[in-house]
């Protein structure tokens, strides 16, 4: 699995706990920055980490900010984009099962690094239960197809 990942100048401390993360446990990963504690716009980082897993350079995202907040918004303007907003270990598993989230976004300044692995880890190894959810998510894209 490659993972693209991206945050701004709030979540870059993050951003290096979740590529150790990814480096123990053998993730390849391509870091698309922001590398400065400058402050920079959310949205340069997030949308190109969203853009590769909706050409398929990438097969997931993780997008990173100060409240996660930012970031989630941008890459679900992405077509193709199921960016889940996650802080706890039950929705960042719910969340795979269910939704198929391709993109998982994160708070720095919401969450401490031992969670926020926590959650990387379960999001990385959860596969989506397809079934009836399958029909669900058919439908946010079969939407996405109506618009021009
Ligand atoms: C940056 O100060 C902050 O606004 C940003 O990281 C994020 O929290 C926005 O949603």
């Amino acid at each position: 699995m490659k993972v693209a990942i991206g945050s701004d100048h709030a979540g870059v401390n993050l951003k290096e706990e979740i590529k150790s993360l990814m480096e123990e446990t053998g993730v390849e990963y391509e870091d698309l920055g922001c590398n400065c504690d400058t402050s920079v716009d959310y949205s340069d980082y997030a949308i190109p980490v969203a853009e590769k897993v909706a050409n398929g350079e990438a097969d997931r995202g993780i997008v990173i900010c100060g409240t996660g907040i930012g970031v989630s918004i941008s890459a679900n303007k992405v077509k193709g984009i199921r960016c889940a907003l996650v802080h706890d270990l039950f929705t960042a598993k719910v969340t795979r099962l269910h939704n198929d989230s391709n993109v998982l976004a994160m708070g720095e300044r919401v969450i401490g690094p031992g969670l926020a692995r926590e959650i990387a880890k379960v999001w990385l190894e959860t596969s989506f239960e397809g079934g009836r959810h399958q029909r669900r998510v058919s439908k946010i894209s079969e939407y996405e197809d109506q618009q021009a």
